[in-house]
């Protein structure tokens, strides 16, 4: 492994959470996911690891039972503040905290899934979704296909992102690969405040199951998969789809 310290403070330092909707805004996907709700007739969700909750109160203002599941407080601060956030019950954890709930839908959408690195964790969180799902009800969730190199077409140091913030001003971004070890992905998030001139790095690591993998593991846990998409316009997986989308069925 990567000698340098997982630190994930993208998702935990107030500062960087502060940037993380500006960086990741609604968007396709957000949409996509929208229009599952929809086209499966949920009227009860749980978004595991809904983050700053843009999607789960886009979701409770259309008119859905929504519960935000999120480890990160910062990113539960953010969510909470949010319109529409009163319609929320949010809860800080994970799948653990599915125990006793019971919905139509479960979500995990940018990439959370690919935060269950043990195969224990991964294999629970399947068996509680199954459980917090109701009969017939599904778990929608996407995960990137891993690449050689992995992230093609991210900003690079000398090829930086940069965007504007309401409150931080102008902000360079950028990715740096640390290491690939089988399925486990290590990298870092740069950040460049140009007003302050302050850095701040969040070291990252996300895992890649194949998709064979994840059609086994859900198989194992009793879903039965409706459809795996390659794309957010609806377009089913090919062997070079960048991502695969999976909704399974309880
Ligand atoms: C890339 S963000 C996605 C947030 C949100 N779902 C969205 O679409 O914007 C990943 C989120 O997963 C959360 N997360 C990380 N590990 C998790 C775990 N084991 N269980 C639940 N959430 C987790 C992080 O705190 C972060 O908020």
């Amino acid at each position: 492994m990567s000698t340098t310290e997982l630190n994930d403070i993208e998702f935990s330092d107030p500062r960087l959470v502060a940037l993380y909707d500006t960086l990741n805004p609604f968007g396709d996907d957000s949409e996509f996911f929208c229009q599952q709700a929809e086209k499966l007739s949920a009227k009860t969700i749980i978004d595991l690891g809904c983050g700053t909750g843009l999607l789960t109160c886009e979701l409770a203002k259309r008119g859905y039972q929504m519960t935000g599941i999120e480890p990160s407080d910062a990113m539960l601060a953010v969510a909470r503040s949010k319109p529409h956030s009163g319609q929320v019950t949010w809860i800080k954890g994970s799948f653990e905290q599915m125990e006793g709930l019971q919905a139509d839908m479960i979500l995990m959408t940018s990439h959370v899934a690919q935060f269950f690195f043990e195969e224990s964790e991964w294999q629970g969180m399947l068996r509680a979704a199954h459980q917090a799902l109701k009969p017939g009800g599904y778990l929608v969730f996407d995960i990137r296909r891993l690449t050689v190199p992995p992230f093609i077409g991210w900003p690079t140091e000398d090829n930086r992102r940069r965007f504007e913030d309401t409150a931080a001003g102008s902000v360079e971004w950028w990715f740096n690969l640390l290491q690939v070890k089988g399925e486990r992905v290590r990298y870092e998030l740069h950040y460049f405040f140009v007003r302050s001139g302050e850095k701040m790095v969040s070291t990252n690591e996300l895992t890649f199951r194949s998709q064979e993998e994840i059609v086994r593991a859900l198989s194992e846990a009793d879903f039965k998969i409706e459809t795996v998409y390659g794309d957010w316009d609806g377009s089913l997986v090919t062997p070079t789809s960048s991502e695969m989308i999976f909704v399974a069925k309880k």
